[in-house]
């Protein structure tokens, strides 16, 4: 019984794609082999032993168990990398569960509310005749059993009584969301008459439920417990507990719209399964699914609302990290539709031949029924694509810039357009963060030619307003550089030649003509001009993101502002407005 955490993150994890996630490994008989990321090495001496559970170095001795593998190659105490792999691969330990969970003590009657609802299902004639519809929509016993799915009779208040008859609190009941009071003081349920779903949370614990209406004329298909303590939605994935077993074997999870889909793909043997509930995916929800696992396969319904769906969720799953592919369900079918109209194994053909990657989907939905002999199509087919490529490698950049190109006969200069700028809406914001990018680049280009006091702008450039990632690393390593070689100004061929690790980043500054033409900044006070509009660019920023939000002040929000400055840059634009 007493087996130590070390033991069980040595056992249970997959230790294959553990060290993945370092070297690149290639399976030879029953191991894996690659290069030794703790020594220098032409040809591999790294083994994994899936079936030990070891990863060594045969040559430096380096590596071990998962623990000890992990400890070396973050450098971190051993302590330390067991919890963070417990962490990671949802190993449940006595260290979580310790850990105070301020909903436990709502958890007994949630589960007794859930006990309720399956024996009312199972117990009552409109809950058998709801097992017959349930096994009409290809539901047998065991999915029923497995999902504990339930019924909440047609009936005023019979989980209300039979929770009071348990001395449950009645403000619990009514804040826990199964429970309301009439304008006459009465308590009714808030669930009847509805197919019932537990919802648990991703250590297990039933938080919340869904009912699926059983009246045709009913006007909310389903309805949720409302936001309450133990139930976040947005911060929730239908499944995600008893999943997650199987996505740590399988390597993916697969991520649907609705509850019947995912029983319908459990049902066809992904039992990876996991849904959104309807609504569009929240950033909890992706970094939820980044905690298991490093691939995520989307399945949403093959209708346009689903498509679209797919496109948005795109962005917030790659920021997380994830690798995305995408199921094209055929028809504008959903997943439960498909499998019983077309039955279990064309699914799974579906789901192991025809995923296609993030890219080609957006690519392929985004340039459907488009002109492009039309300047506007163009433009948002090149801005929608872009949110969705702009971080990608570079050579995937070019593929599809070459794809366009020959598909349709127009370059759309992927490669050589600034990343958009997600998150923030609004025009003055883009406006703003645009001007900001565009002083930014002409900064860096200057650093590159090298003519202008290069250590007053290392000095005086306020780094946490570079914006995009390229202008991060391009920053980063000219810094670097100029650290490292202890002199004022690059030698940009040396610099190219022999010290940075990607020269195509440095294109766009050395070749575009937009960028020469306006160079280079001739003054220290023209130079520090622009080093001060970039700070007061920043502050318009936070301007822009705190004048909507004057109803509430969120100290949290405000704690890394500087608040005085901040409001001497309010009254000078009020003063310039008036
Ligand atoms: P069936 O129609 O029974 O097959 O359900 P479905 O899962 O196919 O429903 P649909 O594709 O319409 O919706 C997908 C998911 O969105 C559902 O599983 C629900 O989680 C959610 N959803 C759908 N309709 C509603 C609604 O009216 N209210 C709420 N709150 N959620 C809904
Ligand atoms: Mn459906």
């Amino acid at each position: 019984m007493a087996v130590s955490l070390y033991e069980r993150v040595n056992e249970e994890i997959d230790i294959v794609s553990l060290v993945s996630e370092f070297v690149k490994l290639e399976k030879q008989g029953k191991n894996y082999m690659g290069l030794c990321p703790f020594h220098q090495e032409k040809s591999p001496s790294f083994s994994v032993s899936p079936d030990k559970k070891i990863a060594k170095c045969m040559a430096c001795g380096g590596g071990g168990r998962a623990v000890t593998f992990y400890s070396q190659i973050k450098n971190i105490p051993p302590s330390e990398a067991v919890t963070e792999l417990a962490k990671r691969f949802g190993i449940e330990t006595n260290l979580f569960q310790e850990r105070k969970d301020r909903n436990e003590k709502y958890y007994p009657l949630l589960d007794e509310a859930s006990n309720f609802y399956s024996f009312a299902l199972k117990n009552t004639e409109l809950g058998h005749q709801m097992i017959d519809h349930l096994n009409t929509r290809g539901l047998n016993d065991e999915l029923i059993d497995h999902f504990e799915i339930g019924l909440a009779p047609n009936q005023m208040d019979a989980l209300y009584q039979l929770l009071r008859s348990k001395n449950y609190s009645v403000s619990d009941m009514i804040d826990l969301g199964l429970v309301n009071q009439g304008k006459d003081g009465s308590y009714y349920d808030v669930f009847r008459n509805r197919i019932i779903f537990p919802i648990k949370n991703e250590r297990g614990f039933i938080v919340g439920f869904s009912g699926r209406s059983i009246d045709k004329n009913e006007r909310a298909k389903y309805i949720n417990s409302k936001e309450t303590v133990t139930f976040k939605k947005s911060e929730t994935l239908y499944h995600l507990s008893d999943a997650r077993g199987h996505v740590i074997n399988q390597k993916h999870v697969i991520l649907h719209e609705g509850f019947f889909d995912v029983i319908a793909s459990f049902k066809a043997g992904f039992k990876a399964s996991v849904a959104t509930m309807g609504t569009s995916l929240t950033n909890e929800q992706a970094s939820l699914i980044k905690r298991i696992t490093t691939h995520v396969i989307i399945a949403y319904d093959g209708d346009n609302a689903g498509l679209n769906a797919t496109l948005k969720s795109i962005p917030i799953l790659r920021s997380v990290g994830l690798k995305i592919s995408v199921l094209l369900i055929p028809n504008k079918l959903d997943p439960d539709d498909y499998i019983n109209k077309e039955g279990i194994n064309k699914y799974q053909n579906l789901i192991e031949n025809n995923l296609l990657d993030s890219y080609l989907f957006t690519y392929e939905l985004l340039s459907k029924n488009k002109d492009f002999k039309k300047a506007d199509d163009i433009t948002v087919f090149k801005r929608e694509f872009l949110k969705v490529i702009h971080n990608a490698d570079i050579s995937v950049i070019n593929f599809y810039e070459n794809k366009f190109l020959k598909d349709f006969g127009i370059n759309l200069f992927l490669s050589k357009t600034p990343s958009p700028i997600p998150q923030k809406e609004g025009f003055i914001y883009h406006k703003i963060v645009n001007r900001a990018e565009r002083t930014i680049d002409k900064v860096i280009v200057n650093l590159l030619l090298g003519n202008v006091h290069s250590k007053h702008i290392i000095n005086n450039l306020d780094v946490s307003m570079l914006i995009t990632k390229e202008q991060k690393l391009v920053y980063r390593e000219i810094a670097d550089y100029l650290e490292l070689i202890e002199y004022n100004q690059i030698n940009l061929n040396h610099f190219l030649e022999n010290y940075t690790k990607d020269k195509t980043l440095y294109n766009k500054y050395i070749t575009d003509v937009d960028y020469i033409n306006n160079l280079p900044i001739k003054s220290i006070d023209e130079l520090n001009k622009k080093l001060s509009d970039i700070n007061n660019y920043k502050l318009q920023l936070e301007i822009e993101e705190y004048k909507e939000k004057l109803k509430e002040i969120n100290s949290e929000d405000l704690k890394n502002l500087n608040l005085k400055k901040l409001l001497k840059k309010q009254r000078q634009k009020k003063k310039l407005k008036n």
